[in-house]
């Protein structure tokens, strides 16, 4: 807290641009009956953050000046008069889609977003409503649980919500960023054998060290599906994690099985694709949009990284007074996630 006990410090994007993000004073806000107050220890970067700020995501939907950043882990300090959930004290993260709890999520879950349009974490303090909050895991920190909410939660949603995962199973998992590392972790903890492909031999060593069973370099292998099929002999991966997009879609049918399951969760090589629906029909390939997940998921997930012990891998730490060198960073790509911790 601040000097003057009413006021915290806050980023808040006052313009588009990250020039515009600006280090200030502002009033720490209070509870209503539904809302909890958390400390915040620390927030994660995804892309969506970057994006938020350069002005290229639903820049209609932003009110500056916004308190960025939708991944926060902290601890309760207040509780509104409503509250049954959550006692001051307890460690909480926060949710992407903060009404979105449980089966198909309604048409406006958007709009109801943390980071935007509702405020962020990059801030002492900030409001939760508390039936969007979930208890962060108890074996991890908050630098730690912070990466949670988005890119953990889209991989679990991918593989396990809509996946049905089983051990013994075959997983591809394009690269080595925020979501896919998760994806990672979590398949070879649910016992997948999980193939990575990456731009890079020394990623790839790390990938190893993770679980990764195989790692195509997608570079020097640019047929990575004909590669995919050749080391599940002829049969090709149950599921496969689409971070990619583009017109690379073509290839992940290639390389998953007859009725395999493709998680559409990225578009790092473009928004739309020329998809050859014939490979799709004869496959049956089973194509399932992704929008990270709901919070039963959420609570799921986080039971699983305390029974499996999976530890985030986080590539740097920032303080806060450093957060444009952490958007910066992001922005470079990163193994694993970008930290900013208060
Ligand atoms: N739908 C959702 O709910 C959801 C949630 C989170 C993120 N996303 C989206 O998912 C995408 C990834 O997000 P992220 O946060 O994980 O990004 P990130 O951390 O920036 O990861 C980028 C990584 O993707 C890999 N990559 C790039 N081009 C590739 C290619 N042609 N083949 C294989 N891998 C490639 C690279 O891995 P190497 O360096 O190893 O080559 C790169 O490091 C973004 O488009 C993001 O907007 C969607």
């Amino acid at each position: 807290m601040s000097q003057n006990t009413n006021t915290m410090k806050a980023w808040q994007l006052h313009a588009f641009g990250l020039e515009n993000l600006k280090l200030g004073s502002v009033p720490i806000p209070v509870v209503k009956p539904n809302e909890i107050l958390i400390r915040v220890g620390a927030v994660s970067l995804n892309f969506r953050d970057k994006a938020i700020v350069d002005g290229i995501y639903e820049p209609e939907l932003v009110k500056t000046p916004l308190i960025p950043v939708s991944d926060t882990a902290g601890t309760i300090v207040s509780i509104g008069s409503e509250v049954t959930r959550f006692n001051v004290g307890d460690r909480v993260i926060s949710h992407l889609y903060s009404h979105w709890i449980d089966g198909a999520p309604a048409p406006d879950e958007p709009a109801h977003c943390l980071g935007m349009p509702y405020p962020g974490g990059l801030a002492e303090y900030m409001i939760l409503e508390a039936e969007s909050a979930v208890l962060a895991p108890a074996t991890l920190t908050d630098e730690e649980a912070a990466t949670l909410p988005i890119a953990a939660l889209t991989a679990w949603f991918s593989l396990v919500t809509y996946g049905q995962l089983k051990a013994g199973e075959t997983v591809v998992i394009q690269g080595t960023g925020g979501v896919s590392i998760f994806g990672l972790q979590l398949a070879h903890a649910l016992g997948a054998r999980v193939i990575v492909t990456t731009s890079s031999d020394a990623k790839g060593e790390m990938a190893r060290k993770l679980g990764a069973n195989e790692i195509i370099n997608y570079v020097t292998t640019p047929d990575w599906a004909a590669e995919v099929q050749k080391l599940t002999n002829g049969k090709g991966a149950d599921q496969l994690l689409e971070v990619v997009g583009g017109a690379g879609l073509n290839d992940s049918v290639q390389a998953t099985k007859v009725t395999g399951q493709i998680s559409v969760i990225g578009f790092l090589a473009g928004q739309t694709t020329n998809l050859n629906l014939m490979q799709v029909i004869f496959k049956q390939t089973r194509i399932q949009g992704i929008a990270v997940g709901h919070l039963r998921a959420f609570e799921a997930m986080n039971a699983a990284f305390d029974a499996y012990e999976i530890k985030p891998v986080i590539e740097k730490v920032y303080p806060f007074e450093e957060a444009v060198q952490a958007y910066e960073h992001l922005a470079k790509g990163a193994f694993g996630k970008i930290v900013i911790k208060l």
